[in-house]
């Protein structure tokens, strides 16, 4: 979406990346015979990543009998993300991705991205953004009217029912029961939790179990609900100005219009893209606040001067710049999309290494971010640092760059922050469990369960 409340600070400061020395290229230590560095992802993942950069800014990993070359230089993701001629999303990781979840704008390969995106883009014009606000703030309203002060809840799971709520309900604005929108919510949520499960062990399809059978129940559910609203949406030939509604008007240079199942793709890796990622900054926003008090009593003081104890709206996000800061912190901290990866195409040549057709590169935003020559004290929470706004370009990039930069962006950064205005407004939480979170990498860097006891503030 562009632009009313742009999330990249501004102004970049440039001085940063010129006294950046040139990227150098290393290989990990520790690989086993035939395994690789595979023990390491799967034993203790951030520990393991947090030690390559020792190694270089394009450091070589071996999964397995694979190698994944992981970036984390400015300049090289830079040019990785727009440099299409030479990487593509293709490999592997997408290849399956895209055979569960279909072919839509989030995980096709570069030769149908610019059709994709100019058919999806308008779902996300700012004048849209209003309209999806009022969902978010209802939504949010909903979720908190189910909490009671000295419960305990998962926020990590309460984020995701948020998001995935707002995803069924922005996309298919109209002529759907709140049962139906919940019965599809609760299918899109083991889908996506699914997804991943079989992208990383495909075998888990293979073998009849309890799990296998609910993934079944909720691709039939899912499949049969979209495909009766998208009849319901033919059959009034009303444009609602919805997602849903753009995607039925698009035709392609033959006059053809998209395919039930095409549509049904794109509306599922739409919420693939938008749902967990924005779930994720507000579970780890809610558990940093908790264990850094300092930062909570200042959103709490804007908060409370702000909204004078009445509800959140989407008018007042550009009035909470804490709001927005801690967001954004929290966005550079634990990227959702903490490895957005591609598959060179031709070979290419990246900070002096030669990479092959097919080799996988890895833009490692985590890593990026963490970079202690681009942000003083990289692994301190402090959303203050982001007041003066010195950030240089391209060291804080949680939506990527290019071409196929999130279009969702602003929608969800003004979901992040209306949620955490909403929830840290009225309720104090505290963790249960008072060790850091160990974040889980998966295809989102999510926190793991996080229960925590809620107290009215
Ligand atoms: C804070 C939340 C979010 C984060 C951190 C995030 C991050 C990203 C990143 C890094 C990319 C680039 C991937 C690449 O270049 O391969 C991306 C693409 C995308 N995102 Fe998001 N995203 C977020 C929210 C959303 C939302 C709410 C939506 C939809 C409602 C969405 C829809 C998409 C789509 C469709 C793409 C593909 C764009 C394209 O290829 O043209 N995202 N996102």
């Amino acid at each position: 979406m562009n632009r009313p409340d742009d999330p990249t600070p501004a102004p970049p400061s440039e001085a940063a990346l010129r006294t950046l020395p040139p990227p150098r290229h290393g290989d990990a230590p520790g690989a086993w015979p035939l395994l690789g560095h595979l023990p390491h992802l799967a034993g203790r993942p951030l520990a393991f990543l947090d030690s390559l950069p020792g190694h270089g800014d394009v450091v070589r990993v071996r999964m397995g009998t694979r190698t994944a070359h992981v970036v984390t230089h400015p300049a090289l993701v830079r040019r990785v993300l727009t440099d299409r001629r030479s990487f593509d999303r293709s490999g592997v990781l997408y290849e399956k991705v895209r055979a569960l979840l279909g072919n839509g704008l989030a995980t096709c390969p570069n030769a149908e991205h610019r059709d994709q995106r100019r058919a999806l883009q308008p779902a996300f014009h700012p004048s849209l953004l209003p309209r999806y606000t009022a969902v978010m703030a209802a939504e949010t309203q909903a979720l908190t009217a189910r909490w009671r002060p000295g419960a305990v809840v998962d926020v990590t799971e309460e984020a995701f029912r948020l998001t995935t709520a707002v995803a069924v309900r922005t996309l298919f604005s109209a002529g759907i029961t709140p049962h139906a929108a919940e019965e599809l919510r609760e299918a899109l949520e083991i889908l996506l939790r699914g997804v991943y499960t079989r992208v990383v062990a495909p075998a888990v399809d293979r073998v009849p179990s309890p799990a296998r059978r609910r993934y079944r129940r909720a691709l039939a559910r899912w499949r049969t609900g979209v495909a009766a609203i998208v009849a319901a949406y033919r059959a009034a030939g009303v444009d609602h100005g919805d997602a849903l509604s753009l995607l039925l008007a698009v035709r392609d240079e033959h006059g053809r219009a998209l395919s039930d199942a095409e549509l049904g793709d794109q509306v599922a890796t739409l919420v693939l893209a938008g749902a967990e990622t924005t779930s994720s900054v507000v579970a780890w926003a809610l558990r940093l606040l908790a264990d850094h008090p300092e930062a909570a009593a200042r959103l709490h003081a804007e908060l409370d001067g702000v909204l004078a104890g009445g509800p959140v709206t989407g008018a007042d996000l550009p009035r909470l710049p804490y709001t927005r800061d801690v967001v954004r912190e929290v966005l550079r901290l634990y990227p959702p999309a903490w490895a957005v990866t591609r598959t060179a195409v031709r070979e290419t040549e990246l900070a002096g290494l030669t990479l092959p057709p097919g080799a996988t590169v890895i833009c490692c935003l985590y890593l990026l971010h963490r970079r202690p020559d681009l942000f003083p004290e990289p692994a301190l929470f402090d959303p203050g640092r982001w007041a003066d706004a010195g950030v240089p370009r391209d060291a804080w990039l949680p939506f990527g760059l290019g071409a196929t930069k999130c279009v969702g962006d602003v929608f969800g950064t003004a979901e992040a922050g209306l949620a955490l205005a909403a929830i840290a407004s009225h309720w104090r939480l505290t963790p249960v469990a008072p060790r850091p979170p160990r974040p889980v990498p998966r295809i989102v860097l999510s926190p793991g369960p996080q229960p925590m006891r809620l107290a009215e503030r």
